[in-house]
């Protein structure tokens, strides 16, 4: 005969799956899913090396996958140019041409689906040849305020081609204000802004330079002058504040899993529309250990997905977006 018994058992709600049911606190659908897609100025598709499933898409081929994301229902799309070395240059000018490849994906996708968001990518290392997010010095270093006006006239392009949310990934400082104010006076005052407030200087990042091709551009540079230091967390808060009152409709915190100690504080602290990108290296690293066989594909994404809302994530930027939305139809 045993002395004592607990009274309280939390493995009584877990013991079956209907109150398992009734207790789960996270849901995770297709409507909390946006899905990250690399064009290109090529025919067909192009398979990115170091993120097996993910490729480089054709404007046509975007939009099959676009199809199929809708049918899907994921909200949204995130498009990353793949621009051909020739295209590069110091001053980015390609960024803001009105027929560039963003520009006409973007076209292309709102007349086809003009219900799918679509999420263009403010930054210009698509476009330097040096590969950084913005025009540089004679020593290398990122300059802030000739890059806001560089970026200003990218959004507006993006705006004018019919991007729904553009999302400024380059961490200068002034530039969601600059680039509200602009789409103000032009008349796109529906146009939303995604911040890319809290952007770590992350080695995850690598698979995405390889897809886009400003790894080779970039070289032994890194990019720790305009993004964060893993280390900090109060210093996103701050970025956080600023981009809100400079007029950001939601704010983004990258990379995803290692860092959502950082969401939670930013969900707390402002409840703003919050969103997390899961970053290529992310993605690589659950599909090398899922080819080998060592983790389970499927569960460990609908996981490392699953925590990243508990953590007070709105959305995710996924490149499992198409089969996380499949996988949990399945399970429905
Ligand atoms: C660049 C940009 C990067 C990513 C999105 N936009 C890379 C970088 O800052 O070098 C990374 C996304 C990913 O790794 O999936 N403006």
């Amino acid at each position: 005969m045993r002395m004592s018994y607990p009274y309280v058992r939390p493995r009584r709600m877990r013991r079956d799956e209907f109150s398992r049911r009734l207790m789960r606190e996270t849901v995770l659908t297709a409507n909390d899913l946006i899905y990250p897609v690399f064009v290109h100025e090529l025919a067909g598709r192009a398979p990115v090396g170091s993120m097996p499933g993910v490729e480089r898409l054709s404007v046509d081929e975007l939009l099959r996958v676009a199809e199929t994301a809708a049918e899907l229902r994921i909200p949204a799309l995130a498009l990353f140019p793949v621009t051909a070395p020739e295209a590069k240059s110091l001053d980015a000018a390609a960024a803001w041409d009105d027929e560039g490849l963003v520009q006409r994906a973007v076209f292309a996708l709102k007349s086809r689906f003009p219900e799918l968001g679509v999420i263009t990518d403010v930054a210009l290392d698509p476009y330097t040849s040096h590969g950084q997010d913005g025009l540089i010095d004679e020593n290398g270093y990122v300059l802030n305020d000739e890059t806001v006006d560089a970026l200003v006239k990218q959004a507006l392009s993006h705006a004018r081609a019919g991007a729904d949310i553009v999302a400024p990934s380059d961490m200068m400082d002034g530039r969601i204000g600059e680039i509200r104010a602009a789409l103000e006076m032009d008349d796109h005052i529906h146009t939303r802004i995604l911040a890319y407030s809290a952007k770590y200087a992350s080695a995850f990042y690598g698979p995405f330079r390889d897809a886009v091709g400003s790894a080779a551009a970039l070289g032994k540079a890194d990019k720790a002058t305009y993004q964060m230091d893993p280390a900090n967390s109060d210093e996103a808060l701050r970025e956080v504040s600023l981009d809100l009152a400079e007029g950001a409709d939601m704010i983004m915190i990258k990379p995803g899993l290692p860092y959502l100690d950082i969401v939670r504080r930013v969900k707390d602290e402002f409840g703003a529309p919050t969103f997390v990108y899961q970053v290529s290296g992310e993605f690589a690293m659950l599909k090398a250990a899922a080819i080998n066989g060592w983790l389970d594909e499927r569960k460990v994404a609908l996981e490392a997905l699953t925590a990243i809302k508990r953590a007070g994530a709105d959305g995710v930027l996924t490149y499992y977006a198409l089969d996380a939305a499949r996988w949990l139809r399945e399970s429905a």
